[in-house]
C-alpha cells in the first residue's frame, strides 16, 4: 500500500488547497468553517486541528465513507491498481469464515428489501403494518431512511420467496429469520410484525426486530429479535449507530435510549446522535463503539426511580473507560419517543440541554434523598459514591467530585479523600492482578487501554524489590508523560546529531543513538507496554530506514491499532521543529548551532526527567511497603536506607535538571 497518496484519496470527497508541503480543507467531520483538516503527503495521515479526527488513508474511508476495513482496502486496491491476492494472506478457514459471512449479509439484504417491499407495496403490508406506523406519527422520509418494513402474517411467505431466489435453507435458520416446525415444515419467525433492520456501523443488515401489532396474538413478545449468529451479535451492536455516526462525531455527544422507537423518534425531532442499547445495560463491546467516537454519553432515563437505580449499578463501567457521562432525567411516565412526540423539536432540544445532569452528582442526589438521615445507610450510600469516585481517571476531575460530595453531605473534604484513596488502591490491585493474568495467558501481548495502567516494573536491586511490589505503585501519570515525551523525542528528532557534552567537537552522535545508549547504560527501562512497543518499534526500524518521515508512514499504517492511534495523535503534522515544538522546546526551525545547543539540552532534560520519574515511583512503591508490613528492625533500617539512596538520588537530579532547563 505505499503507493497510496492520502492527498489524493482525501481529495477524492474533500476539496483541497495546497499550503507549503501540505494540503487544507474543511474539514467533513464537523461543522467546519475554515479549513481546519491537515493532510499531510510526508506523514501519508490527515489530521483536523479543531475535532479530533486524524488517521491513515484506511481510517478516513472508514470513517467517511463507512466502509468496513476489507472494503477500505479493496476501494484503494481498485483505486490504485493493486492487486488483492486473497487467497494468500487468508487460510482455508478464514476464506470460508469470510465467504459465510457475506453469503449472510447477502441475505439479510434480501430479507430487508423484501420486507420493505411488503410494507409499501401490498394491500396488507399498508394497511396493517403502515397504518400502525402512521398513527405512531412516523413520517414516510423517516420509515424510509430506517429502511422499515413488514413481515405478511403468514405461515411462510418470506421464506418461501427466500428459498424460491435459491437461498439456503441453512441460511435462513442460522439467521433466525426462518424456523423449523417439529413436523419440518418451515415458517416465518417474523410473520404479523413490523420490521426493524439492525444496521452495522457500516449500515450492513446484521439483523432484525420485529414488533406485533395485534396484542391478542399467541405470542406474547412485544418484539422478536435475531438470535446471536455469525453476523449478529448483540453485545457488540448498537441499535441506529449508523445512522447516528455523523452526528456523534460533530456533538461530540450521544444519547443513550432504550428502545428502537425511542431512537426513531428523536430523529424525526432532528436530534441524531442517538443510539439504543435494545432494553438491556451496556457491555464493553458496545462502549467501545461509543469511546471510539467520542468521551461524552447522556443517558435518557424515563422518571420512574425504580428502573433508575437498577440502571445505576451498570454505569460504573462507563466511568472507568473515562467516560464524561451525563444523565437527563424525563418527566415520569415519558420514554424518549412519547416525550419527543408530544413537543416541538426546539423543546425537545431544550429539555436535553438544560435538563443533563453530571452523573456521579445526580446519583449522589437521588441516593442521598434515598438515604434521608438515617446514619448507617447513609455512610454506605457515601462509600458507594466514593467507589464511582475512584473509578474517574482524572485526577482534577476527582477532585472536583469530593467538592461537591462534601458540600452534598457536609462531609469534611480530607474525610472524604483517605476513604477514597482505599478504593482507588484496592482498583489498582485488582487491575495489575487482572493485566498480570491476561499477560501470562498470552505471553508478552499487548494489552490493556493504550493509557497508563499503572507501572510495571522497576529497577531498583536492593531490599524491597519494587519490581515486585508494582501493585501498590501510585498510578503516575507523570512518569507516563516522562516515557511519552522520550518516545515523541525520538520520533520527531531521531535523527538529529548531538554532541556528547564535553566542550570539545567531536563526531556527532544521533539523538536516537544517544538515547538507547543512555538507557543501556542506566537500565532505565519503560513502564508502559504501549510506549515500550513503539521505541522497540522505532528501535528496529532506525538502524536500517533512513529516512524518519518513512519510519512514520511505517507507524502510521501499523497493524496495530493502539500503535497508529498514538503515532497519528502525536505527531507534529507540519515539519518537525513545528511551532509546537518550538513553544514546547524553544527550537528555531534551523538547525544552527544554537539549535543544536538547545535540542541537546531537550534530550538531557527528558531523560533525566524519566530518571526522576522512576525513581518517584519507587521511593512511592517502598514507602507503601514500610506502611503496610510490619518489618524487622534490622530490614527496616536497610529499607530505610535504600529509601534515603533514592531520595538523594532524586535530588541530585532535580539539581542537574534545574541546571539544564535554565542554562
Ligand atoms: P420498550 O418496551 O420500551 O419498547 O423496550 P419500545 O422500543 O419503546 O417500543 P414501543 O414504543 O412500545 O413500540 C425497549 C427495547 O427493549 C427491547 C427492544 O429492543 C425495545 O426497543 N425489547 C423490548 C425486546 O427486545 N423484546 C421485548 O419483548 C420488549
Ligand atoms: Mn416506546
Amino acid at each position: 500500500m505505499a503507493a497510496v497518496r492520502i492527498e489524493d484519496v482525501v481529495g477524492d470527497f474533500v476539496s483541497l488547497r495546497k499550503q507549503g508541503q501540505d494540503f487544507v480543507g474543511i474539514c467533513p467531520f464537523h461543522d467546519d468553517k475554515n479549513p481546519s483538516l491537515h493532510v499531510s503527503p510526508r506523514l501519508g495521515i490527515y489530521k483536523c486541528f479543531v475535532c479530533d479526527a486524524a488517521g491513515n488513508p484506511v481510517k478516513f474511508l472508514m470513517e467517511h465513507e463507512k466502509m468496513s476495513y476489507p472494503e477500505a482496502i479493496e476501494y484503494l486496491a481498485k483505486k490504485y491498481g493493486i492487486p488483492l491476492e486473497y487467497e494468500r494472506t487468508e487460510s482455508d478457514e478464514e476464506r470460508q469464515q469470510r465467504s459465510l459471512r457475506e453469503s449472510l449479509l447477502i441475505v439479510n439484504e434480501f430479507a430487508e428489501k423484501f420486507f420493505m417491499d411488503q410494507l409499501r407495496n401490498t394491500d396488507e403490508g399498508r394497511l396493517m403494518g403502515m397504518t400502525y406506523l402512521k398513527e405512531r406519527g412516523f413520517a414516510d422520509a423517516t420509515i424510509d431512511k430506517f429502511r422499515l418494513g413488514y413481515s405478511p402474517d403468514n405461515w411462510d411467505s418470506f421464506t418461501k420467496a427466500a428459498l424460491e431466489k435459491g437461498y439456503k435453507e441453512e441460511y435462513l435458520l442460522e439467521l433466525g429469520l426462518t424456523g423449523k416446525a417439529q413436523s419440518g415444515k418451515l415458517y416465518d419467525i417474523y410473520r404479523g410484525r413490523v420490521i426493524f433492520p439492525i444496521h452495522n456501523d457500516a449500515g450492513k443488515v446484521i439483523g432484525f426486530g420485529g414488533r406485533v401489532l395485534k396484542k391478542d396474538g399467541k405470542d406474547p413478545r412485544k418484539y422478536v429479535n435475531s438470535r446471536e449468529n455469525t453476523i449478529y451479535h448483540k453485545s457488540d451492536t448498537l441499535y441506529g449507530i449508523y445512522f447516528a455516526k455523523n452526528a456523534i462525531h460533530k456533538q461530540q455527544n450521544v444519547y443513550l435510549v432504550e428502545g428502537y422507537t425511542d431512537v426513531i423518534s428523536m430523529h424525526e425531532s432532528g436530534v441524531e446522535n442517538v443510539v439504543a442499547s435494545s432494553g438491556t445495560s451496556l457491555t464493553q463491546g458496545q462502549i467501545r463503539m461509543i469511546t471510539k467516537r467520542t468521551q461524552n454519553i447522556t443517558v435518557l432515563y424515563d422518571g420512574d426511580m425504580a428502573g433508575i437505580k437498577a440502571s445505576m449499578r451498570g454505569i460504573d463501567m462507563l466511568l472507568e473507560q473515562g467516560l464524561k457521562i451525563r444523565v437527563c432525567l424525563l418527566p415520569d411516565g415519558e420514554d424518549p419517543d412519547s416525550f419527543a412526540k408530544k413537543h416541538r423539536d426546539s423543546e425537545l432540544q431544550d429539555y436535553l440541554a438544560n435538563e443533563s445532569k453530571d452523573f456521579l452528582l445526580f446519583k449522589a442526589d437521588i441516593l442521598s434523598k434515598d438515604a434521608g438521615n438515617d446514619p448507617i445507610k447513609r455512610a454506605s450510600m457515601v462509600n458507594e459514591i466514593l467507589k464511582s469516585i475512584s473509578c474517574v481517571k482524572d485526577n482534577i476531575e476527582r477532585a472536583f467530585y469530593i467538592k461537591e460530595c462534601a458540600k452534598l453531605f457536609d462531609l469534611s473534604e480530607n474525610d472524604l479523600n483517605l476513604n477514597l484513596r482505599r478504593f482507588v488502591w484496592e482498583k489498582t490491585k485488582e487491575q495489575s492482578r487482572t493485566v498480570q493474568q491476561q499477560t501470562q495467558q498470552q505471553g508478552q501481548g499487548q494489552t490493556g487501554a493504550p493509557m497508563p495502567d499503572g507501572p510495571q516494573q522497576s529497577d531498583v536491586p536492593d531490599l524491597i524489590d519494587t519490581q515486585k511490589h508494582q501493585d501498590i505503585a501510585p498510578q503516575t501519570d507523570l512518569l507516563y508523560e516522562a516515557e511519552k515525551e522520550l518516545v515523541l523525542l525520538v520520533l520527531n528528532y531521531g535523527n538529529y546529531l548531538v554532541y556528547e557534552d564535553d566542550g570539545a567537537q567531536r563526531e556527532g552522535l544521533r539523538v536516537d543513538q544517544y538515547v538507547c545508549n543512555e538507557m543501556m547504560k542506566e537500565d532505565l527501562r519503560f513502564h508502559y507496554p504501549l510506549l515500550e512497543k513503539i521505541f522497540n518499534m522505532y528501535a528496529g526500524w532506525a538502524s536500517y530506514i533512513g529516512n524518519q518521515d518513512q519510519i512514520i508512514r511505517n507507524f502510521t499504517l501499523s497493524d496495530d491499532p493502539q500503535v497508529s492511534e498514538f503515532v497519528i495523535r502525536h505527531i507534529p503534522v507540519e515539519p518537525r521543529f513545528s511551532e509546537h515544538w518550538q513553544k514546547k522546546y524553544d527550537i528555531h526551525t534551523h538547525t544552527t548551532r544554537n539549535n543544536i545547543r538547545i535540542l541537546q539540552n531537550q534530550v538531557q532534560n527528558i531523560l533525566l526527567t524519566f530518571k526522576l520519574r522512576i525513581l518517584e515511583n519507587d521511593a512511592a512503591i517502598i514507602s507503601k511497603v514500610l506502611e503496610n508490613k510490619e518489618l524487622a528492625e534490622e530490614d527496616l533500617g536497610l529499607a530505610l536506607q535504600q529509601l534515603n539512596k533514592i531520595n538523594q538520588l532524586k535530588r541530585i537530579i532535580s539539581q542537574r535538571l534545574n541546571r539544564v532547563v535554565s542554562r
